[in-house]
């Protein structure tokens, strides 16, 4: 299937301050130089925060991991789960029409879907709720035909079953995932031939199915009450190492956790500039790793030319690099101070 980018695109795309906090914590996992390796998370924030995936959320994406934005087309348009097109505001329906599905009657679950959403895949019903899609194997085949409903699966169904749960999301109801035909799991339909001692004692649902109930997030929305993302590493989390007790002396003594260099010492704001001197600011561009962008941002903060640039102490690196707006560590990453020293240095020679 051709996976193109949707005709009508939004003019512009942007983390909430929560997605931008955990886009931030993702980056962070990997080393310097590897920021593209968090494409995938961020791409999935970015299509969690807006239901489908946009260009300018793929480009904003993109920019913020320093990557050309081929790249971030490149694996938004290879994977299928990211969605190019507006999805149903309640649901999007995904039925797998791999063999074992399909010759368990997925050709009638598609059927449903044509009937109740809208004949097309990817085309939303009439009154927006829900949009659906064929897809391949979802690696539930013991439980064929299934299909997954917003972020669970819903097995060994049929036609009535699918047209019941479409009835009950309309109406606000989240029906509890997993076998849809009293199975527990994945077990023979006539109950378990073997490992019975363990039937009595388990918990009401599946795991997958229980876990779903328990995190009830099955078709909901990113909305700020998300678990978020922990980033020790960065010495917010860290704790104090606990003091060695007086009776056990031979244990060596912990050493005290030491901050990063970005986080010793509050960040301080460098001195900025409400206009260029003279009237005509330096071509910040010419700093590696500086594209228009960025220097219009540099702009806003007060920031024209190569010396202030140069100047800045540790604490107002890091102070610029908290607020670089979806570029955040763009200035230790790319060394813009040692950079700036050369070229101010170039201009006083010249
Ligand atoms: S064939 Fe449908 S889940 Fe594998």
């Amino acid at each position: 299937m051709l996976r193109r980018l949707h005709p009508h695109q939004p003019t512009s795309f942007a983390f909430t301050a929560a997605n931008l906090a955990w886009g931030r914590g993702q980056i962070s996992k990997y080393p310097e130089g590897r920021q593209a390796s968090a494409i995938i998370p961020l791409l999935w924030r970015a299509q969690e925060q807006e239901g489908w995936l946009s260009r300018p959320a793929i480009e904003h994406v993109a920019d913020m991991l320093g990557m050309a934005y081929i790249r971030a087309l490149e694996v938004a348009t290879f994977y299928f789960m990211f969605q190019l097109q507006p999805v149903g505001s309640v649901a999007h329906i995904q039925i797998c029409g791999t063999t074992s599905c399909m010759i368990c009657g997925a050709e009638d679950l598609v059927a449903v879907c044509k009937e109740l959403v809208n004949p097309k895949a990817h085309a939303l019903s009439a009154d927006g709720k829900f949009s659906w899609e064929e897809v391949e194997c979802l690696g539930a085949c013991a439980n064929a035909p299934m299909a997954q409903i917003g972020k669970d699966y819903y097995e060994d169904l049929t036609p009535e079953k699918l047209r019941d749960l479409i009835g009950r999301f309309s109406n606000g109801e989240v029906p509890v995932p997993g076998p849809q035909n009293g199975r527990y799991a994945a077990e023979p339909l006539a109950g378990l031939t073997s490992l019975k001692e363990f039937e009595s004692g388990r918990q009401r649902y599946n795991a997958s199915a229980q876990a779903a109930v328990d995190l009830r997030d099955t078709v909901k929305k990113i909305d700020g009450t998300e678990v978020p993302l922990l980033t020790p590493w960065l010495g917010k989390a860290a704790k104090p190492a606990p003091a060695a007790k007086a009776a056990k002396p031979k244990v060596a003594k912990a050493p005290a956790p030491v901050a990063p260099p970005a986080m010793q010492g509050a960040p301080v704001a460098p001195k900025g500039l409400k206009a260029a001197r003279g009237g005509r600011a330096d071509d910040l561009k010419v700093i590696v790793g500086i594209g228009p962008k960025l220097e219009a941002l540099c702009h806003r903060l007060g920031f024209f030319h190569f010396d202030q640039i140069a100047g800045w102490t540790p604490a107002e690196i890091a102070w610029v690099d908290d607020n670089l707006e979806g570029f955040n560590g763009r200035v230790t990453r790319d060394g813009w101070v040692a950079q700036a020293k050369d070229l101010a240095a170039k201009i006083k020679g010249s």
